[in-house]
């Protein structure tokens, strides 16, 4: 049986840096969203790349909301802001700060991660922030030695610091995009439910198929994540089961709604369970982190077994 108890939420009731992040615990929902299973068990060094190239599909919202879910299940976190619009940055409560050192400083500079990556107001959830400019990296870095690595030799001295590492990519299949593709162990896609769903996912499942090829032979799909679902939409459902009829088991089972307290939080420049905790947004954010975990449960499982077996 599954023992559901409440300490992964401790950081709900007293977040550690920042006085406006205070929730009451009447706030609190009235069932429990992540399960003591998950808690404890570190799965060190998983780099996943949030990636579409086609814009406002939800990139930014499940890094900034996974993030924050992974991090109060007691998962070391490191949210890496590969976008120069600093979305991430700004949803995590930073403000646009020219003098800010970002991943230009880096990429381009080279200089090192300790110096770049910040605390968040959430524990257990660090930042490599983004800022303008980032948007010059890709034009700087074209006639650089090994411009497709960079980001993955940067973040080479820091992955076994953190179970995981969401890069938040730019909707773009450039160098930053390139960079991240060649870093990561896998792609998590969020595909928005509707009309034009599709659109984009076959070029992007091309590049996959040539990164493999050529930057990054280990690259796996993390999985497809049905984003901005629309229950009461015959729209949104037959989209949702078109693409998972196409991609089968590849499509998490935890689907984000369309949810208004979504779009609302990174205005307050917080993660969603720290702005509206008993919202749907809220809910699916915990799931996914929830079914995130569980894979990578399983994927150390088999990974055990097949040494066991002397595969
Ligand atoms: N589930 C949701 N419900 C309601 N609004 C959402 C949801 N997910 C994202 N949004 C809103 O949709 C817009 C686009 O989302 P987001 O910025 O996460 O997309 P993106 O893929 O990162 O965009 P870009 O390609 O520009 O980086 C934002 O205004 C965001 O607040
Ligand atoms: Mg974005």
């Amino acid at each position: 049986m599954e023992h559901l108890f409440w300490p992964s939420f401790k950081n709900l009731h007293c977040p550690p840096h920042h006085p406006s992040f205070h929730v009451e615990p009447a706030c609190l929902p009235a069932r429990p969203l992540i399960d003591c299973s998950m808690l404890g068990e570190h799965f060190l060094g998983r780099i996943i790349a949030i990636a579409n190239q086609k814009g406002g599909v939800g990139k930014t919202t499940t890094t900034v909301n996974l993030g924050a879910s992974l991090a109060v299940a007691e998962q070391r976190t490191l949210i890496v802001d590969c976008d120069p619009q600093a979305n991430s940055t700004g949803g995590l409560g930073f403000p646009r700060d020219p003098a800010r050192r970002t991943l230009y400083h880096g990429l381009v500079l080279e200089e090192a991660p300790g110096r770049l990556i910040t605390k968040t107001q959430v524990e257990n959830l660090d930042l490599l922030p983004s800022g303008k400019d980032l948007a010059g990296a890709p034009i700087e870095l074209v006639n650089m030695d090994g411009r497709e690595f960079r980001l993955g030799k940067l973040l080479s001295s820091v992955r076994q610091s953190y179970d995981f590492t969401l890069l938040d990519c730019p909707p773009a299949l450039d160098l930053l995009t390139l960079n991240a593709l060649a870093a990561c162990d896998s792609v998590l896609i969020p595909i928005q439910c509707e009309y034009f769903a599709l659109e984009g996912v076959s070029e992007l499942l091309d590049t996959l198929m040539r990164i493999r090829k050529s930057l990054n032979s280990n690259l796996a799909i993390e999985g497809i994540l049905l984003t901005m679902f629309d229950e009461r939409t015959t729209l949104s459902r037959q989209v949702s089961s078109d693409l998972r009829s196409f991609f089968g088991g590849q499509v998490f089972r935890t689907v984000i709604p369309r949810n208004v307290r979504l779009a609302e939080a990174p205005s307050h420049g917080k993660p969603i369970i720290f702005y509206d905790i008993h919202s749907k947004g809220a809910e699916s954010y915990l799931q996914l982190a929830k079914e995130l975990i569980t894979n990578a449960k399983a994927r150390t499982r088999e990974g055990f077994e097949r040494t066991d077996s002397g595969a």
